[in-house]
């Protein structure tokens, strides 16, 4: 079954990246000139996603205005001869549908999903966490076909040294990993402490869901820090469904804090054909 949507959950609050996010909402800030979000959403289309679901919240309509279309602007950039820029801004929600749903009471990452039960409907959809990029969508492209040939659900995986396993959900294996680097789950735990941990198999920020999920979600106690957990939820469906973890191997950033965001920013600059030769030079002259 082919996977449709993507839910983005982006109604947090970003304090990490105040001042900045008291006006701006972090999903906003640009890579380039490029939103965060739509890079996340770039990803989401090249694995052949074509409805986006941002989970947003109503104290951040700015979300809202960039999905919005605005025909005006369009028509005085073609003026201009600008149809490069103009091209871009008409495909926003036009070439792919977006439907906004609202988490006014944010209660963890399970709430945040459940909130797009509505908008996905009954049928395997991704979830994208928008403080990672990766460097393409090879991954999504991948997990969705493990989904299809297992009929369960598939995240996104790395192996991290075992000091830094506590800060994720981590997997625990029900057999080795294999070529293609799919690894088959018995069970995940949400941010164990290290001694527990059962693997360095951490979950990253990529998942694709069979829709039996929602139910798990609306079934949830608050788990680790109080929070309603996706993992979870997870956890449900891999006691009695086939679970799998699908190993990154493109590069991947962690935007979640400034000085990931700048590192991301640096990257992705480094390989634009534009302005990627003149920012290593800039950067080579910094640097000696
Ligand atoms: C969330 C998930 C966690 C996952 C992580 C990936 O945690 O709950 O299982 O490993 O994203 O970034 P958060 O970073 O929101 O605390």
């Amino acid at each position: 079954m082919l996977v449709r949507s993507a839910v983005i959950p982006a109604a947090g609050l970003g304090t990490r990246f105040l001042p900045a996010t008291k006006a701006v909402p972090k999903e906003l800030m640009p890579i380039g000139d490029t939103p965060a979000i739509q890079i996340i959403i770039d990803e989401a289309l090249g694995a052949g996603i074509e409805h986006i679901v941002v989970v947003s919240s109503r104290t951040k309509p700015a979300i809202e205005q960039y999905f919005a279309p605005d025909d005006a602007l369009v028509a005085t950039l073609r003026e201009k001869g600008k149809d490069d820029v103009a091209d871009r801004l008409a495909a926003i929600g036009r070439d792919w549908r977006v439907t906004i749903a609202y988490q006014d009471n944010p209660r963890g990452l399970g709430h945040a999903v459940g909130c797009g039960r509505e908008a996905v409907g009954d049928e395997p959809f991704a979830v994208l966490l928008p403080d990672e990029l990766m460097g393409d969508s090879s991954l999504l492209a991948q997990m969705n076909g493990v989904c299809s040939s297992s009929g369960g659900s598939v995240v996104g995986v790395k192996e991290v040294p075992r000091d830094q396993v506590s800060s994720y959900g981590v997997l625990a294996p029900s057999a080795p990993i294999d070529e293609a680097g799919v690894i088959p789950v018995a069970d995940l735990v949400e941010k164990p402490p290290v001694a527990e941990a059962p693997s360095d198999y951490i979950i990253i920020g990529r998942y694709v869901l069979t829709p039996d999920v929602f139910d798990e979600i609306a079934n949830l106690e608050p788990g680790s820090g109080g929070e309603l957990q996706l993992t979870d939820a997870l956890r449900a469906q891999a006691a009695r469904s086939p679970f799998h973890g699908v190993l990154a191997r493109t590069s991947r950033h962690d935007t979640g804090n400034p000085l990931g965001f700048l590192e991301a920013s640096i990257a992705f600059g480094l390989r634009d054909r534009s302005m990627g030769d003149e920012l290593r030079a800039h950067l080579a002259s910094l640097v000696v």
